[in-house]
């Protein structure tokens, strides 16, 4: 049941057997989890500090928690455009190149200041709203930075990598990480952090841009009062009319049923004590 193909679905290569994905790409993407999982660390540890301040002291509830992780929004996010791309009968090829690009959507918050991001009990709301969704344009503008700058390094101790130097520049996965970096924001109305249209907005871009605010909407953050399950936060996210690709949403809608279809059967013993607890029932591999 193929009812999108857009055309812009990355089917070019596949980023486990592309031999400049595995070397370039691959590592590459380790290097930016690695770094949001660090980051993660230090933002519990900021978040506790100001939870605790003569300024804060009080206005947090006391057993708030910094529950918005970047590694797990990544991971969640990884795996939902896997489940939503077969649910459209998008190509699995595709799915997955989309997928690996899609863990570098958010790779510009690692270079943005810390307490950007650190949730206080007030919305996030005015210059500080525009600030931190500046991580989009920023964040493709460094993964460009930063791969040149590696090929850089890597050419001067192997000269052979040279000719290489632009199929990695113009290699299909890096377009398709820079585009969904920069994009993921944008709606189809026009209303996003760029201004772009639905004209202007891939597929990949349309289909990242749903789940990946999604997401946001369904972890309990300081400004709300509970967390919301993936299918209040859905209903939450299409309150607004005209941001997302229609039949995307309703797929993705889709996968979310299925999902909380699975959470209600009764939990097997896997030996683990979280196992079954988590947001995402499909585990994919992420690297
Ligand atoms: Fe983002
Ligand atoms: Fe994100």
């Amino acid at each position: 049941m193929s009812m999108t193909n857009s055309g812009d679905w990355p089917d070019s290569f596949d980023f486990d057997k592309d031999a400049i994905c595995q070397r370039i790409f691959l590592p590459f993407i380790q290097e930016h989890l690695d770094g949001m999982a660090n980051l993660d660390q230090e933002r519990i540890i900021e978040f506790e500090r100001k939870k605790n301040s003569p300024e804060f002291k009080d206005k947090f509830a006391p057993d708030e928690k910094l529950n918005y992780t970047f590694s797990d929004h990544l991971a969640r996010v990884h795996d939902r455009i896997l489940d939503t791309a077969d649910l459209l009968g998008i190509d699995k090829t595709a799915a997955k190149n989309t997928a690996k690009a899609a863990l570098l959507h958010d790779y510009g918050k690692l270079y943005q200041d810390i307490n950007l991001w650190i949730d206080t009990p007030e919305k996030s709301s005015g210059a500080l709203k525009e600030t931190r969704r500046q991580h989009a344009k920023t964040g493709a503008d460094l993964i460009k930075e930063h791969i040149t700058d590696n090929m850089d390094a890597l050419m001067a101790d192997n000269s052979d990598l040279i000719s290489e130097r632009e199929d990695i520049l113009d290699h299909p996965f890096l377009s398709l990480a820079l585009d969904i970096a920069e994009n993921h924001h944008e709606h189809m109305d026009g209303s996003g952090t760029l201004g772009k249209t639905a004209d202007q907005l891939s597929g990949p871009v349309k289909l990242v841009a749903i789940i990946e605010s999604h997401d946001g909407y369904c972890v309990k953050r300081p400004h709300q009062p509970r967390a919301r399950t993936p299918l209040e936060g859905f209903d939450h996210m299409v309150k607004k009319d005209g941001l997302f690709d229609p039949t995307y949403l309703h797929a993705f809608k889709n996968v979310l049923k299925q999902e909380e279809t699975c959470l209600k059967k009764p939990q097997q013993n896997s030996g683990f004590p979280d196992a079954g607890t988590s947001a995402t029932v499909h585990h994919h591999d992420h690297i």
